[in-house]
């Protein structure tokens, strides 16, 4: 029996070691226990910017705040995104709407608590999405403690901003700049102290001092701050106004009128050529530094923002392979270069696109931005009918899409009177010239419903008017619709995981001035073809007659945008590509491998 037993045991043992050899070297020769290397979130997610004061106010008393972004995560979940980016919600005495800080590591009781704030962080995480804040380098509040203390020459604060003499007096008794230096809000970009009897510099408004990143307690500080709120879980930075952080040393240069620009207002930004003030070579040492302190972290990303035509002068803050910066500066060109449906073909959209896949370095991760709190509506700039057009682009462009909280519905400007503006740029231009720069037309509150305030508030008013668009242009109208931007935008965010988007390569078959088109396509995977039309004008196009490479003669229409109500164009029915029937402005969705 005991024999028996025996070799019942010795059995199984060599049975069991057969199986494990077997295992061992299945293994090894398919490699199935080789980690996947997951690609990082900022890849494969669409980053979804919240202008907190505008998205949804949960404390109602007329501005967004922390806990009605929390009370919307699953409409956030639902929409597809990935991560949220937070516009500023620190302490502030909101000169510039949150981009003047009091304080680093505090919120803002107008946005709730800390312990919202965490409960935010949670929330979003528990449900798989990210949280990446707005992080304001170049310049805090005048309120805040170290300029405070900064005007009272009290160290170490002495030296924490940039302090200059007078460099005499005119006729009216009035201190003289140091040198021309011009703030990006207009005027002189320095501001007179009395108490310490010297100016101070600030690229933007004068409640916003500029940090002096010369002093190494200061670059100190700032990454204290980078370490708290990385410690409380955010998963990385958008980093503002980037190219401002440090000028040259020598106070004493003016820099050169801007002869080409045409701009004759000397107290326009545009009147000089930043040469001392923008892009200087100490920046990218500090970008490194916090690059190397977020690396101490798994998993966070650093987008920077940088707004420069010269595409070298961007590319920079990528670093290299050897040197990475930032996980990519914000690609603003389809703004840039498309500021009005004038700007619009085929051409220049294939131009724009090429500029950045063209220019980036090696081994670099793109981006695609049309909006933000900085910039007009894609819908007012270019046209109400190219917002699925462009949604479909930017999502399904190789890369990551950065979408500005409305864009999903195809939200507008909105008409602010002066009496209304409380844009700190609108206002600085005066009651004549205010609407070419007022930022407040696209900062208007989130549409939600088409109840009163659009279902913003259940506050008697809202911090800036609603759009009165809002009783059909809303979330839950275009939930409810049979076809809206909101599915459209649901079905991208779901359809761009396919790994023919997430991995694929891009080929653009048919360009010209009307149409612009690309090719997505993997081996062994979906091909599928966007063509759009960047006209108003209806159009029957024969994409063989311009294609540069072969296409098949009919595909299958996964998506279309609202505008085309076509049975032709019926999602599912098949396009014959000699004649492909496009309304003025759409993004048209075709599946290649129908035919294949
Ligand atoms: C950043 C912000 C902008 C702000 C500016 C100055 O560029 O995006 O809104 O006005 O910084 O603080």
């Amino acid at each position: 029996m005991d024999r028996k037993y025996f070799q019942i045991c010795l059995l199984a043992i060599v049975f069991v070691g057969t199986i494990i050899v077997i295992i061992v070297c299945f293994e090894a020769k398919y490699g199935i226990r080789e980690k996947v290397v997951e690609s990082p979130f900022w890849q494969t997610s669409v980053v979804y910017q919240v202008y907190p004061r505008s998205f949804y106010d949960g404390q109602p008393d007329e501005t967004g705040d922390i806990t009605g972004i929390t009370s919307k995560v699953d409409y956030l979940l639902e929409l597809g995104v990935g991560a949220v980016w937070l516009s500023p919600v620190y302490t502030s005495p909101m000169k510039d709407f949150g981009y003047d800080v009091a304080n680093f590591t505090e919120i803002d009781p107008i946005f709730g608590s800390m312990a919202d704030f965490d409960d935010l962080v949670t929330t979003l995480h528990r449900k798989g999405l990210k949280l990446v804040m707005d992080f304001v380098p170049n310049h805090s509040s005048d309120q805040h403690e170290w300029f405070q203390r900064s005007v009272r020459c009290e160290d170490p604060y002495t030296d924490f901003y940039i302090w200059a003499n007078s460099s005499g007096v005119d006729a009216n008794g009035t201190q003289i700049p140091p040198n021309n230096w011009l703030s990006v809000f207009r005027g002189s970009a320095w501001e007179w102290n009395d108490e310490r009897q010297q100016f101070y510099f600030h690229q933007f408004l004068p409640e916003q001092p500029d940090l002096n990143y010369r002093n190494h307690l200061v670059r100190e500080e700032m990454k204290r701050v980078l370490t708290m709120w990385l410690d409380r879980h955010v998963d990385g930075f958008r980093i503002h106004a980037l190219k401002f952080l440090f000028e040259i040393e020598d106070l004493s240069q003016n820099e050169p009128v801007a002869t080409h620009s045409g701009v004759q207002d000397p107290d326009d930004y545009d009147y000089l050529n930043h040469t001392y003030t923008v892009d200087q070579p100490e920046t990218l040492t500090v970008v490194r530094e916090w690059r190397q302190l977020l690396n101490q972290y798994p998993d966070r990303v650093m987008m920077v923002e940088v707004y420069n035509d010269d595409i070298d002068a961007v590319m920079k803050y990528y670093g290299n392979e050897t040197v990475p910066l930032a996980d990519f500066p914000f690609n603003f060109f389809l703004i840039d270069n498309l500021q009005s449906r004038g700007d619009l073909t085929g051409e220049s959209l294939r131009y724009t696109i090429d500029l950045w896949l063209d220019n980036m370095p090696e081994g670099k991760w793109p981006n695609w931005v049309t909006g933000n709190h900085d910039n007009g509506r894609v819908a007012s700039r270019l046209g109400r009918d190219l917002v699925d057009a462009l949604n479909m682009l930017t999502l399904l462009l190789p890369g990551t899409p950065v979408t500005y909280y409305g864009e999903e519905l195809g939200m507008e400007n909105t008409f602010i009177s002066w009496d209304e503006t409380k844009d700190p740029e609108g206002c600085r231009w005066g009651p004549d010239l205010y609407q070419e720069h007022s930022r407040d037309p696209e900062r208007t509150p989130m549409q939600w419903d088409n109840c009163t305030n659009a279902g913003f508030t259940t506050a008697n008013s809202t911090w800036l008017p609603v759009n009165p668009n809002y009783k059909v242009l809303n979330v839950k109208a275009q939930t409810q619709a049979e076809t809206s931007h909101l599915k459209i935008y649901k079905e991208l965010a779901v359809l761009r995981r396919a790994d023919t988007f997430s991995k694929g390569h891009i080929a653009f078959p048919v360009v010209t001035k009307e149409i612009f088109s690309f090719l997505r396509y993997l081996e062994g995977s979906e091909k599928y073809l966007l063509v759009i039309n960047t006209s108003e004008e209806e159009l029957e196009v024969n994409l063989h007659r311009h294609a540069n490479l072969p296409l098949p003669s009919s595909a299958v229409v996964v998506l279309r945008s609202v505008t085309d109500t076509s049975e032709k164009t019926h999602p599912g029915s098949e396009v014959p590509l000699d004649k492909v029937p496009l309304v003025g402005g759409e993004g048209l969705l075709l599946n290649l491998q129908a035919e294949d």
